[in-house]
């Protein structure tokens, strides 16, 4: 079981929490590759989706998950909601109750707001992304990904590079897989690394050094909505140092793996070649959002 009504970032689930959503993820992979896909998990049940911010593959998967589940789903569209007439989170969110909704998946660009919300309803609230704090789901979807393929997460060697500091999946990929054992370093110019991070992780200047016996890469996108100008030189440079290119995978393990939470930055964050190559699961990964997402839905339903 989860401890909590909410699942809001990987800073607080146990590892015992990640292995069960993980588990249950893969099962739920096996209900996808069913003819069928569905289950009766959510029979009765509503999901809202309240997006504060854009979103493809978040929203989309999550209101699949829902669907293949049996939930009824409410996706409201912020721009064109109350929001917009100056109602607050905390109203929004009492409206949601007040309609019968189980679960609030939430997107934000504040962080901690889906906290706010989730001690003032009684529906289990999902963080969905909150500004540069956890982007949990993503993170979990990344694990499972990576877990495919090796059929682990302990000992492996994991390196993320580009824009941490405004990055909620750095965040909670790296809460997440440091408690599930990995090796787990950062490669990023000293401009788009948070204050402190080498206190908890290590860190790289150079990408090229931090990839070496590498068994995953991870590209991050360059976040240019949540930064100043003049972090970088410019994007050309940006992608030559710190982009997931074929001189950079090559430096790495043979069997190693390229992930990006997407949307990509083709020739900024990854090269074409890169992301299109046998190495990439970026795609896999959205895949693998369906699953976990599910999961997710599931396991906090048995709290409710
Ligand atoms: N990875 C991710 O959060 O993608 P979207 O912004 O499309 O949801």
């Amino acid at each position: 079981m989860l401890k909590n009504k909410d699942l809001l970032g990987l800073k607080d689930l146990s590892e015992s929490e990640i292995s069960l959503i993980l588990d249950t993820a893969l099962s739920m992979k096996k209900v996808l590759k069913s003819g069928e896909k569905t289950t009766n998990d959510l029979k009765g049940k509503t999901v809202a989706t309240l997006f504060y911010e854009n979103s493809t593959r978040t929203r989309t998967s999550f209101e699949i998950a829902a669907k293949y589940m049996g939930a009824n789903i409410s996706s409201i569209a912020v721009q064109n909601s109350s929001v917009q007439k100056g109602e607050s989170l905390i109203d929004t969110g009492k409206t949601l109750d007040a309609l019968l909704t189980d679960v609030i998946v939430i997107r934000h660009s504040i962080s901690g707001a889906p906290h706010l919300l989730a001690k003032n309803v009684s529906a289990s609230v999902i963080n969905a992304g909150d500004g540069t704090n956890e982007h949990p789901t993503q993170a979990l979807l990344d694990m499972l990904t990576i877990k495919e393929k090796f059929g682990k997460l302990k000992g492996l060697k994991i390196v993320l590079t580009g824009d941490i500091k405004h990055s909620r999946v750095a965040r909670s990929n790296i809460f997440g897989l440091k408690k599930m054992g990995a090796d787990v370093s950062i490669a990023a110019p000293c401009t788009l690394l948070p204050c402190d991070i080498g206190k908890m992780i290590r860190v790289y200047s150079s990408a090229i050094e931090a990839v070496k016996d590498a068994d995953v890469i991870i590209g991050l996108r360059i976040q240019l909505e949540r930064q100043k100008k003049g972090l970088y030189p410019s994007l050309k440079e940006f992608n030559m140092f710190y982009g997931i290119t074929e001189e950079l995978v090559a430096a790495a393990n043979k069997n190693c793996i390229v992930m990006h939470p997407g949307p990509i930055n083709r020739g900024v964050e990854i090269s074409s070649d890169v992301a299109d190559s046998e190495n990439s699961k970026i795609l896999s990964q959205v895949t693998n959002g369906i699953a976990v997402r599910m999961a997710i839905l599931k396991l906090l339903n048995k709290n409710g």
